[in-house]
Parts: structure tokens; sequence; C-alpha cells
């Protein structure tokens, strides 16, 4: 059926000829101003003085907002822990924070103002990375968390092996294609209307009318589609609505605000880079007996969703691992740098990137290939099968998806050809690594994992889909269509989806954990069948049917013999005066999580995959290349396979930059200085695989009552790049006869690729 194929995306025809609209494409109406923001140049410092008068002195602005034109309050912190103004007050707390928004007729003239502004500052102590935090004692942003089960020092004070180490993961900046982008349209009465490119409407929605000190219900947040996301617009987005709604109330004209690159880089939160600590007991065998672990992340200067995040980077630190005695503890600490937020997989494949450490140490110290070590400690299905969190895993099949994937990229025979090949090429070694995820659905605040729909039937049989998710470039949209094509019988043509809007389903949560189908996918389910029933009803009493004879199919309804149109079915029930439009609500069974004990089931399920990548270094220059990756990937019963395995590629792309090409530098005065594409390497098509093969795994639905028993797909793809990390570990351990664990960081740079070469050699 519709709900299992793989309908075109529905905006494919608008991205390719450019006709799509993002917030910058929406025509301005007469009179429209521009914002630009003012940023701090220090990292940490006391504001002495604020000269702004060259600044409206400029021609074409308007007006100059400072802290002090906020009428609300001057915060936006997601999670109330009132540490975030909006535009800063008496203190800076890193180098990029906005201090003044201008407000001018044109764009140009307000981004011109801006650098006009002479500000002065008294500099204090600022502490910019893990390192000097833990050094200094800075203080964290939000709880520590700890998760324990069993008796981890213990387990490790009698495992016949033991050993330390530190691995270091860097940060990673979104590049979203679109800016951050905002457009507010004040209305009559307090009411305003904000166009923004955000992952979370809602909260939007809040932080506006809490900025303005105005009640939910006078403002309203739509969104048609950003141009990407990535967690980067869970709540960085607030930023540039919030400013853009503020520029229009102050002068009661429309306001946009589009961030240039650099300042959207320089303002903006990014990934958390990680220092992670760990040590481990094992058998000769290789399998894991305790494991003892501290989750370090530079969190910036405010807490935003760092609680969580670091939450989520322990929940993934077994990656598909069982710890028969653990004890992990996150130490969120709090610096002077962009406040660090979500990004795919949200601390997840930092965590995930720890365990395969382990991995990696053990197979070393015991001779194992890593790839029965990663087999012989994948979590069990009838024992072993407890997370560090006492959530019991039910359906562990990352060791079957491993097995059979390494039997189908023929992963042992290429090892050994590798070994063979390295040993006579002096310059050029290859690598090849095959690693697990085991990723976890739901979002961690239990609280969060609801969802509600609205959708309308109209009298000519024409369908309106709304829903509280919003559609990034994920297909979400494409997925919720198709819900209701199957349901109703109805080609696309008669399945219009439209703009997420605050004002048509109320109370969302952000799209984001990936499970924005999962959720809004039954929500809309079941505002279609709550119609469908009703009509049901409808036709059995009026052509004397049994309910049970009456289906919606492609022809049209089948009722009893006869088979009926159905706008014709539609529009007879709208004369007989039956309601054609419902909301639907759906909320997920099953979980609970108290992170008070560091227990409970934070999890309807889990998604599983794994990937082999195969890469080619260049010991000269450090430079890497992969050669080819295979992918077998669980999407349960896929929603729409096509899509999923665009996910599924590009996951893994933007997994594996964050870990070999993606680099973010801070000078020692707390600047970034790679805050546009000419410094901050993403990516480009060359640098995909050479061969590149990607796989649903088959026959596998749900076990869970998903919607049509999918599985969500959004970030588990991202953790695959961890296979490129350790193919190239792998190439640099021929170094020195696959003697020691190479112990490479990410990302693995080239000049990172060039100092663990030159260690290796040292101690061959
Ligand atoms: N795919 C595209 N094309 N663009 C995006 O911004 N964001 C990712 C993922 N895939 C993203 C994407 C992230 S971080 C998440 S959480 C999910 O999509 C969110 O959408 P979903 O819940 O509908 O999968
Ligand atoms: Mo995704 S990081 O949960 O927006």
């Amino acid at each position: 059926g519709a709900a299992s194929s793989s309908l075109r995306h529905e905006s494919a025809h608008l991205h390719v000829a450019g006709d799509a609209r993002y917030v910058d494409d929406v025509p301005l109406p007469q009179g429209a101003v521009h914002v630009a923001l003012g940023l701090s140049s220090r990292a940490h410092a006391r504001i002495t003085h604020m000269g702004l008068d060259a600044v409206r002195a400029y021609p074409g602005v308007v007006c100059v907002l400072t802290a002090q034109d906020i009428p609300g309050h001057n915060q936006v912190s997601p999670v109330g822990a009132g540490d975030e103004p909006l535009l800063a007050e008496d203190t800076v707390f890193f180098c990029g924070q906005p201090l003044f928004a201008v407000v001018a007729q044109t764009r140009h003239a307000a981004r011109h103002a801006a650098v006009l502004a002479q500000v002065e500052y008294e500099d204090l102590p600022a502490i910019l990375n893990i390192e000097q935090a833990r050094a200094q004692g800075s203080p964290l942003v939000c709880r520590s968390l700890e998760m324990t089960r069993g008796d981890a020092p213990h387990a490790l004070a009698q495992a016949p092996h033991r050993l330390a180490g530190q691995l270091a993961v860097g940060g990673q900046e979104h590049f979203y294609l679109e800016g951050q982008a905002a457009l507010a349209w004040p209305g009559e009465d307090g009411e305003i209307r904000i166009c923004s490119s955000t992952q979370h409407p809602t909260e939007t929605q809040h932080m506006v009318a809490h900025i303005l000190g105005r009640p939910n219900n006078l403002v309203t947040v739509e969104v048609r589609r950003m141009g990407g996301g990535f967690g980067g617009k869970e709540t960085q987005a607030n930023i540039a609505a919030c400013l853009a709604a503020l520029a229009a109330e102050r002068t009661g004209k429309p306001a946009k605000l589009r961030m240039d690159r650099d300042d959207d880089m320089l303002v903006t939160g990014k990934r958390h880079d990680f220092v992670i600590d760990y040590d481990v007991g094992f058998n000769a065998q290789g399998h894991v007996l305790g494991v003892d672990m501290q989750l370090a992340a530079r969190c910036g200067w405010s807490a935003d969703l760092s609680g969580p995040v670091t939450d989520r980077a322990m929940f993934h630190a077994d990656n598909a691992y069982y710890y028969p005695d653990v004890r992990l503890r996150s130490i969120p600490l709090r610096t002077n740098t962009q406040s660090n937020t979500a990004f795919r997989g949200f601390g997840g494949p930092q965590g995930a990137a720890a365990a395969e450490r382990i991995m990696e140490e053990i197979a070393f110290a015991t001779g194992l290939d890593p790839l029965d070590v990663r087999l012989r400690n994948v979590y069990g299905t009838t024992d072993r099968n407890v997370t560090p969190y006492h959530m019991t895993v039910e359906d562990s099949i990352a060791g079957e998806i491993m097995t059979q994937l390494a039997a189908d990229c023929d992963y042992r025979k290429r090892r050994e050809q590798i070994r063979v090949f390295n040993r006579t090429s002096p310059h050029l070694r290859r690598g090849i690594a095959l690693t697990p995820v085991k990723f976890g659905i739901s979002f961690t605040a239990t609280h969060f994992n609801q969802a509600g729909a609205l959708v309308h039937v109209y009298t000519d049989g024409s369908v309106q889909v709304n829903h509280g998710g919003t559609e990034m470039g994920q297909g979400l949209h494409t997925k919720m269509v198709q819900i209701a094509m199957r349901e109703f019988g109805l080609s696309k043509e008669r399945v219009r989806i439209t703009a997420t809007t605050t004002g048509k389903v109320p109370n969302t949560s952000a799209t984001a954990a990936s499970s924005g189908a999962d959720l809004n996918g039954m929500a809309v389910l079941a505002a279609v069948r709550t119609i469908k029933d009703r009509l049901v009803a409808f036709a059995a009493d009026k052509w004397h049917v049994a309910p049970e004879q009456i289906r919606f199919t492609a022809d049209g309804v089948v009722v009893g013999a006869e088979v009926i149109p159905f706008a014709t079915l539609v529009n007879a029930a709208y004369m007989a005066r039956i309601s054609l439009s419902s909301t639907g609500f759906y909320k997920t069974p099953k979980i609970s999580w108290d992170g008070a004990t560091g227990r409970g089931r934070p999890f309807y399920y889990f998604a599983y995959g794994a990937a082999c990548a195969e890469v080619l270094v260049d010991l000269l220059t450090g430079e890497n290349r992969i050669e080819r990756v295979d992918i077998l990937h669980d999407a349960g019963q896929s929603l729409n396979p096509d899509i999923d395995i665009g996910q599924i590629e590009g996951g893994f792309v933007q997994g594996a930059g964050w870990l070999t090409m993606e680099e973010l530098f801070w000078d020692t005065a707390g600047r970034l200085r790679t805050h546009a594409p000419s410094t901050y390497k993403i990516p480009a098509c060359s640098d995909r695989p050479r061969i590149f093969n990607v796989k649903l795994l088959e026959n596998a639905p749900n076990r869970e009552e998903t919607i049509f028993r999918s599985k969500a797909v959004g970030e588990p793809p991202f953790v695959h790049g961890l296979a490129v990390l350790h193919a190239i570990s792998d190439a640099l351990a021929s170094l020195n006869d696959y003697r020691t664990c190479p112990g490479l960081n990410a990302p693995a740079t080239p000049e990172q690729i060039l100092r663990v070469a030159e260690r290796l050699r040292q101690q061959g």
C-alpha cells in the first residue's frame, strides 16, 4: 500500500526548481524592516560602555534595540535555567553573544551599521575548553547524572585485564543550508504572527510571548519547511524569532532577521565536544567485565539542552554492548563559548564513540579481530540484556545485523587482503572496520512524547493534513501524506499537507529525537480514523450494510456491493450534517524515566544497524579517502524506503564528516576562527564513499505498535560514521604491526593522522 511505498518527497519538484519557499523567499510587505546583530568581541567581560550613536546615525537605521527595550523578560533558556538573556545585560559570556539589534530599512544598512558600535569592556577570566574548565574547577551548567549497575570498582579490581584511557571527540557546526531566519508581522491588538525556520514552533511561540510579555494566544508561529535543521533549530531558532518579533513590536512594521552565515556560526551553539575517561576490565576472551566512565562535555555559556544531551551520551555509552558492572558519570562543563545544543544524535554519537574505543582497546590488548570483540559483547536477547539504566533490551538484533553485514560485504576476506596490501605499501595504507549502532527512540523527557494532528476533509473529497511536526528535508510531511492516502484510499493529488502552525495544532514537541513520524504519524492516523468511523457509521445507516462491509480503496469506498466515489460519500455525509474534520492525539506507551535514580524505560524501542567502512590513508599527507561503505540498517517496516535510504546516506556522510574533517577552532582569546565555509569544511560530493551500498533490514517490523510497525530513522544512521574513524585507526595500526591501539581521536584530520602515525612509528 501507499504507506510502505516510496512516494516522492512532497516538495521534490519545488526543491529542484528553486520554487520551494523558505523564510527569506516570503514576499515582504511594504515598509518591512530588517534586523542585524551586534556581537560581543570578548569571551567574558563586563560591558563598561555601549556606544551606539554611530549605529543610530547610519543612513536607513530605524532604531537600535538593547536589553532595555525588551518589554517582557529578557530570557530565552529553553529549560528554565534563567541563564540565557536574549540580549546581553551588563556582562558578556562568550565572543559572539548578541549585544544589540539594529533595525533598518534595508538588510545592507542594518549590517553595515551594526559594526559601527563602540563597545568598551573590562575583561574577566575566560574558561574556553574542557581542559581549562576541569583544571580551574569551572561550575557545571546543570546537574551531573550518574548511572550505575552492579559494582564497577569491584569488577575492575577483580578483572584479569584492565586498562584506562582517554578519548577526545570534537564538536560540529550544523551547517544547515538555510541559516537561522524569521519574519514577524505585527497584527491588531497585540497579535503577532511569525514565519520561522524552527524545529519547535511551540517553544518559539512561548519564547516570543515571554520576551514581549504577552499571553501565548497572541502569538502564532508558522513553519512551512526548513532548509535543514539537524538539531540546530530546536532552540537556537528562538534567537532570530524573538529579535524579529521585538523589532516588529517596537516599530509596528513587519520585520525580518536572516542571519549572515558568519553571524550564524558565531552566535549559535553546536554539537558538544567531549573528553571521555574510561577504565575497563576484561578477560582474555575479550569479554567486558566492568566499565567506569566519566563523560566531560564543553557546554558553553548557558545550559540550553546540555542536560538532556549529556544524559543521552550516557544512554549510548554502551552503544550495543552489555557491561556487566558499570558506572557512568557526566560532567557538563560551563565555558565561555557558544552554548552547545542539539545535533543529530543529541550526544548519543559521542557516547557510542567511547563504547567503540573500548572495543578497539580490548581487541588490541587480546589480539582478537575487533569485530569478534564486538560480537562477543553485544547485548543478548535472554540474558546479558540489561542496560546501565536498568532497561531490559528485549529485541537485541545488533549481533545478527553485524554477522549478516560481515558476510554480505566479505569483511573477513577483505581484512586479510588489506593486511597483505599494507605489508608492501610504504605510504598508502588501507584499513577496515565494522561497527554497530543501537539507538534509543523516545524523548528521555517523558512528557515530550505526545503529538497532535488536525485533518479536514472538504466537500469535494480533497483532504488537508496538519500535524505538530516540522519538515526539515527529512521527508516527515511525505510520510504523513502517505498515511492519509492509505487510510482514505486517495491519490497524492487529493491529500494536501499544509504549513505547521501553532494556530492549528497547539502544545507540540520539537521535531527531534527522530520521533517525528512515530508521534505525528499516530496522531494523523487517529484523526483520519475518527473521520473514517463517522463516514462508515453514516454509510452503513444510509445504505443498510454492516460496517464491516465498508472499505476505503483506491477505486472508491466499497459499501456492500456498491463502489461509491470518496467525494460522493463525503458530500452525502456533509448534507447529513456529519463533521468532516477531526483532531488526533497520541502519546507513547510504556515509557518512564527517573533521572534521580538513573532507572527506567526511557525508550519505547531501539533502532539498530551496522556499517562497514574501508579507507585509504596517505601517510605522507595524512589525507584519507573512503573507498567503500556497506550499511545494513533497521527501519522496521519502512514507511518510505527511498526516503529512509536517503536518511541513512545523509546521516552516515554527516557522521563521517564530524569524525574526519569538520574541525572547530577557537583562538586563545575565545574567538571562533572557523566561522565560514572557507575555514570550516563539511563533506563535499567528492567525499562520499567510492562504493556506497545501503540496505534496509528486510522483514523486520517493529515489535512495538508504532505507526505501521516502522522505526524512526532520522538520527541512528549518524552513528555509522564511527566505522570510518575505526577504519582509519585500523590503517594506522599497520604502522607498528597492529601491536597497539592507535588511540585516534576525532576529528581524524590530516594533522591528527600524521601525529598518530608519528607516535606509532616511534613505538614501532
Ligand atoms: N534530514 C534532513 N534532510 N534535514 C535535517 O535537518 N535532521 C535530523 C534528521 N534528518 C534532518 C534530517 C535530525 S537531528 C532529526 S532529530 C530528525 O531528522 C528529525 O526528523 P524526524 O523525527 O521526522 O526523523
Ligand atoms: Mo535532532 S538532534 O533530535 O533535532
